[in-house]
């Protein structure tokens, strides 16, 4: 028999199918455990015992185990993870391997519809829930938008295939700093145009398009406007999707607004945030629902496993009525914060610079620290 279960099922489990006697096991040795691991509210109980703990002293790995109903064991890749699995097992413990690992949790991708199919477009998130990166499929008419596409390609290209889909354009809505875009490499692929907007794309390698005022997909049935809303980068663009959906890149985030400090010039780029929330996006309608380009948790995640929220509750919740009040508030919260070394390097290659798969994994550990919220830990 197979104990062991594929990387889209320890999702489900992980976003809330699983029982409450269930454990999450992490194999890995401490500090990397301790840096990253998945969360979610479907597993609540996490216990890390390392593999070379079960080969030095197995007994004494196994009286570490927590009791459960299931066991669900996870390693970098998935191999010492099946050892470990095994030995729980001829101990009587009811141990399941996750295959993969953290390898391929990094890769995982889920995708949701968010609206209702009477209408003539649809709209997709696109969840990776290792790093809380949301992306998102605009589609009309057999053609598609592609808005800050992670780097793992076969994501959406497989989507596309499935779904009947052209992916006729894709952007991305600002420099993005934590991640690496693979907006750039799936444009070049699909014969299609990649928009950033010029001012974040100042020494860009890249064969690029500048942000339309505009995006036409398919017959036009559908409205995307882009709107200028600098603070968290300079070039930070959001895009409305038929005066319902607001793509708000990170400039609105679930646990608050985007952090403004990424420049180093964080006292001109908070007016900057200032202006775009109070001046570009205060004049919505609060009805808007905002589509942001990362959660911070699993528990931002509604039943269906999107991440959306109001822009009347977001904007309310950012406090901008009193703009010496934002601006201090800001400011206190950016003297606390200090940008993952990662960062610049990050930004060079989603400019364009070569790097290697090895490489690129490492620039990508951990969750994202894009609001200004969680970067003032
Ligand atoms: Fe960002």
């Amino acid at each position: 028999m197979n104990h062991s279960i594929d990387i889209a099922h320890f999702d489900r489990l992980l976003q809330g199918n699983a029982g409450p006697g269930t454990v999450l096991l992490d194999a890995r040795d401490a500090e990397d455990s301790q840096q990253w691991h998945p969360e979610g509210p479907g597993i609540p109980t996490f216990a890390n015992v390392s593999y070379s703990e079960f080969v030095e002293d197995e007994n004494g790995a196994l009286s570490r185990v927590p009791e459960a109903d299931s066991i669900y064991v996870i390693c970098a890749r998935g191999r010492s993870s099946q050892y470990v699995t095994g030995v729980l097992r001829q101990r009587g413990r009811n141990a399941i391997n996750v295959d993969g690992g953290m390898l391929a949790w990094a890769a995982h991708h889920r995708i949701v519809r968010l609206n209702g199919s009477e209408d003539a477009f649809a709209i997709y998130q696109v969840v990776r829930p290792a790093k809380g990166c949301l992306s998102y499929v605009v589609a009309s008419d057999g053609e598609a938008l592609v808005v800050d596409a992670t780097r793992y390609g076969d994501a959406y290209r497989e989507f596309a295939v499935r779904n009947g889909l052209r992916i006729g354009a894709t952007a991305d809505t600002h420099l993005h700093a934590d991640h690496l875009s693979g907006s750039s490499a799936l444009s070049q692929d699909a014969g299609a145009g990649y928009h950033l907007a010029d001012e974040d794309a100042q020494g860009s390698a890249l064969s690029r398009d500048p942000m339309p005022k505009q995006f036409e997909i398919g017959s036009a049935k559908i409205r995307v406007l882009t709107l200028p809303v600098p603070g968290h980068t300079l070039g930070s663009t959001a895009l409305l999707v038929n005066d319902r959906y607001l793509i708000s890149g990170d400039t609105l985030l679930p646990e608050g607004v985007g952090r403004p400090d990424l420049g180093n010039k964080a006292r001109e780029w908070t007016q900057f945030l200032y202006e775009s929330l109070s001046g570009v996006l205060g004049r919505l309608d609060p009805q808007t629902t905002v589509l942001p380009a990362h959660a911070a948790s699993a528990a931002q995640f509604d039943a269906r496993g999107a991440c959306e929220r109001t822009l009347g509750t977001l904007l309310a919740g950012a406090a901008i009525a009193d703009r010496d009040a934002f601006v201090e508030s800001v400011e206190q919260r950016v003297s606390r914060s200090s940008q993952p070394a990662a960062y610049a390097e990050i930004r060079k290659v989603n400019l364009g610079a070569p790097v290697s798969a090895e490489r690129a994994e490492e620039l990508e550990v951990g969750m994202n620290k894009c609001a200004l919220s969680s970067a003032t830990a």
